[in-house]
Parts: structure tokens; sequence; C-alpha cells
């Protein structure tokens, strides 16, 4: 498991995707327990504009069936039925936009990415483990079918949430001083001083 961490710069700078995750996994309370905090992100006009489905056990194979669903008996088939089985819950990421005249979807998809990564912080903060994945199968329709998404929504993947059987060390951040400056007249952005940056 992650060691706990205690404070919102320490989850963020400590979280990293977690690509091995086995049992147990939080439980469905858990997960709304988490979701109800994780859900306060920034989100304009406060539409909500996602919601999450829950995959656990012999329905995981079920998403992974649906997507190999083309494909003829082997190897290829057999890696697809096997993908959603990578993690014990896989919480589903369905985007829900809105037809709204002043938030346009990309601002209800960045409000929906809040959320997500709020919650991946927030299992990490319990000590959890989670990775955002998409690929081929978060477009699949066949997948989409088996989810029971309805018209209008669209799947942005799954974090698949558990154990972590082997904890990733902290990630340095990227270089700042390309990325970060202070606009000094207009049209104009200077550097920030080095000592600014490297703080
Ligand atoms: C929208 C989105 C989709 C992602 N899809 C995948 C994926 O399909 N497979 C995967 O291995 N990682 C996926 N990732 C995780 C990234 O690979 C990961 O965040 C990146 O490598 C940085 O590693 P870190 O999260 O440990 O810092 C995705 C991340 C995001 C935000």
């Amino acid at each position: 498991m992650n060691a706990p961490t205690p404070t919102v710069r320490d989850a963020i700078r400590l979280r990293r995707s977690a690509t091995r995750l086995t049992g147990p996994a939080p439980t469905d309370a858990d997960v709304v327990s988490l979701l109800a905090a994780a859900a306060n992100g920034p989100d304009h006009g406060l539409l909500r504009p996602w919601r999450f489905i829950l995959v656990r056990g012999d329905r995981r194979a079920d998403l992974g069936r649906a997507h190999a669903g083309g494909l003829p008996p082997g190897a290829a088939r057999d890696r697809e039925v096997g993908k959603p089985l990578r993690a014990p819950l896989l919480i589903s990421i369905v985007f829900a936009p809105r037809v709204n005249p002043k938030v346009p979807e990309w601002e209800q998809l960045a409000a929906t990415s809040a959320v997500v990564h709020n919650l991946g912080l927030l299992l990490h903060s319990a000590g959890w483990g989670s990775i955002w994945r998409t690929g081929p199968a978060s477009r699949c329709p066949r997948v989409a079918a088996a989810l029971g998404l309805r018209p209008g929504e669209r799947s942005l993947g799954w974090l698949y949430v558990g154990t972590v059987e082997r904890v990733p060390p902290p990630r340095s951040g990227p270089d700042l001083r390309d990325r970060v400056s202070t606009l000094s007249a207009p049209g104009a952005a200077t550097p920030l001083a080095p000592a600014a940056v490297l703080s």
C-alpha cells in the first residue's frame, strides 16, 4: 500500500499511476465517500457533466469480451479480454455533456477531468493505487453498450483501482523555466527570475 499522505501538496507530489494493482480494492461505500469530496471540483455552471460506473468481478471480463467481439479466438482476443482484469475495481468514467449556452463542451470536459484527478489523489491519500486508462476499448461502441451508456454520453476510460504491488518512485517536476513567465508589456512576456522558478 501507499503510505498515507496527509497534505494536498504531498498527495500531488507523491502520486504516481500504479500499473500493477491487486486486491483488495475499496468498497462501494469507500468510493462514494471519496467521490463526495472529489466532486467538489471547479465546474462552470455546476453542470456535473459526469457519472461513474463501478465494475468488479466477472463484469470486468464482460467489457473485455465486448471489445474483443470482432476478433477471432486466439492470443490477441485473450489479451483484450484480460485487459480489464488488471485491477480488482474499474471505475468507468462517463462524460455526459449538457447543451449550455455559457459552458462549451471543452469546459465540461475540463470539469470532469478535475473530478477524476481529485478522485485519484484521494485514493492515493487513502492508501489505494490507481491509473487512468483509456485506449481503443474506451472508444468501442460495443463496450459503450455493455456499460449501458445513454445517448450523448461518452466513455473517458477507467480509473483502475486496487492495492499497489510496487510503489513507483516520486517523479521530479517538469522544467518550468520556459513554461512560466510574466506579462511585462502588451504582447511581451519575460522569464521569471531563476530564484522564483526554482523555489
Ligand atoms: C486521459 C488519460 C488517459 C490515460 N490513458 C492511459 C492508458 O491508456 N494507458 C496507460 O498506461 N496510462 C494511461 N494514462 C496514464 C499516463 O500514462 C500517466 O499519467 C503518465 O505516464 C504519467 O505517469 P504518472 O501518472 O505516474 O505521473 C492516462 C492518463 C490520462 C490523464
